[in-house]
């Protein structure tokens, strides 16, 4: 007789120890470490071990049959297309997001909207408290079912009486698994509990949506491992103190991870924001200065958003600066192009950025729009409130080419921009818009352009 061997891995990191320590030293988290069996039994020559009778079979490519998946219409068209046209039977996503960012309530809005017969499962609140939430929700599903339990066994005990077609799980955090000791929310009954819904759900092909916690630093609570293991993770954000949330999808397995939804919290739960170029440009009586209106691309959507500057003499020895939506040290880079580049002394000044909704901007094509805008502010000359801008800043205060100008230039005409200023680099194919194309290769042009 083999003796059996084991190991004690951190299940956090994975790191590797010869014996249990309480504080895992390479990611310093305390209590993730347990005990694994490595090996049972010597090793033999890997080909002579006996294979299991279940074992799959190798098909060459073309033998295989193509299956479309299904896809189940979520009844939002926001979600459908993070999704990637809607909730793949049998596929398991996790949803993510800060606390009182609205998860329960999407899901439940979907629980209602939907045509199938969902059970929302939660950990979190009670049924009447989820009865009150759905009243303020417009929508009724009749077949939506509300069971507040934690155990994973009897949640699928439930799920045999009722047969649902959809399963939501309010949060992953509050589940446990008989077959485990350790408490709700540890790493390994997340791990365990997560491996059962995913057995479950390529079993029966009944789709699962989890609810995850994020942690400070905006990671999905839990083992790295659970982003692995399911086939979609979302991530619900949006600054609390505005009404807009934006859904993307960080990985999908079935489709792209640039898509974007927007949504409004309202009374009534969340609306769709269906045209959200509108209300990303605030409402502002011409002849403000350091605002700028940006022409980006979010997913496949066209956005225009407005970026808000404020320069001001600095009234400490170091001054300050501040963005909100926008990366810091993005605009650092910019302002030190502006100063090298163009001879704007912003040294002494204190910087502030808002990009407008609250939104988070992650195409490059914004910086255009924050150059204008700061310069307008540090100027006192107001950006005509007919123009818009597309281009990404290099760090020699070149004007760089932006991809899918057509659809920028596009979505600027439609909203009754007059002018929309780019880089000379873009290569444009079509030349008969209406819109004037205003074309800067350098820092100069622009400050020619622009005052
Ligand atoms: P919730 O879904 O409970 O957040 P999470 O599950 O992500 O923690 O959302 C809570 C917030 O949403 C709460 O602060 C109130 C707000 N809300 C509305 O503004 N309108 C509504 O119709 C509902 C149901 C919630
Ligand atoms: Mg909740």
């Amino acid at each position: 007789m083999a003796k059996v061997k084991s190991t004690f891995f951190c299940q956090n990191c994975g790191a590797q120890f010869p014996k249990w320590i309480g504080k895992c030293t390479s990611c310093h988290e305390w209590n993730t470490i347990v005990e694994e069996i490595v090996q049972k039994e010597e090793k033999r020559s890997w080909a002579t071990q006996p294979a299991t009778k279940k074992a799959a079979k190798s098909l060459k490519i073309d033998q295989i049959t193509s299956t479309q998946e299904s896809r189940l219409n979520t009844n939002n068209h926001e979600l459908n297309r993070v999704l990637g046209g809607g909730l793949v039977t049998g596929s398991i996503v996790l949803l993510g997001g800060e606390p009182g960012i609205g998860k329960s309530t999407l899901l439940l809005q979907i629980a209602l909207l939907m045509q199938q017969r969902v059970l929302y499962v939660s950990g979190e609140e009670s049924q009447s408290q989820i009865k009150l939430r759905a009243e303020r929700l417009a929508n009724h599903n009749k077949e939506c079912l509300i069971l507040t339990e934690t155990k994973t066994q009897n949640i699928f005990r439930e799920i045999e009486t009722n047969s649902p077609q959809v399963l939501v799980i309010d949060s992953i955090q509050t589940l446990h698994t008989d077959t485990i000791e350790a408490s709700p929310g540890s790493i390994s009954q997340i791990r365990e509990t997560t491996a059962e819904l995913i057995k479950f759900a390529k079993e029966t092909n009944i789709p699962v949506i989890l609810i995850g916690h994020i942690t400070k630093d905006g990671a999905i609570a839990g083992p790295k491992i659970l982003e692995h293991m399911v086939d979609v993770v979302l991530q619900f954000e949006g600054d609390r103190n505005h009404s807009y949330r934006i859904l993307r999808a960080q990985k999908n397995r079935f489709g792209s991870t640039a898509e974007l939804g927007i949504f409004e919290m309202q009374n009534t739960g969340l609306r769709e924001v269906e045209n959200p170029s509108e209300i990303l440009i605030s409402e502002k009586d011409a002849d403000l200065t350091g605002a700028a209106i940006a022409a980006t691309i979010e997913g496949m959507r066209p956005l225009m958003i407005e970026v808000q500057a404020l320069v001001s003499t600095a009234v400490y020895g170091t001054p300050q600066r501040s963005a909100t939506g926008y990366n810091i040290k993005r605009l650092n880079m910019l302002l030190a192009v502006l100063e090298k580049r163009a001879g704007f002394r912003l040294g002494t000044k204190d910087v502030f950025l808002n990009i407008a909704g609250g939104l988070r901007v992650e195409d490059p094509a914004i910086d255009l729009a924050v150059i204008a805008a700061i310069l307008s502010s540090n100027e006192d000359e107001v950006i005509a409130p007919n123009i818009c801008f597309t281009a990404e800043v290099g760090l020699s205060g070149e004007i760089r080419a932006v991809n899918r100008v057509e659809q920028r230039i596009l979505e600027a005409e439609k909203l009754g921009f007059d002018k929309i200023v780019l880089s000379k680099y873009n290569k444009i194919p079509n030349q008969n818009y209406q819109i004037e194309i205003i074309k800067v290769g350098s820092m100069l042009d622009i400050v020619k352009a622009l005052f």
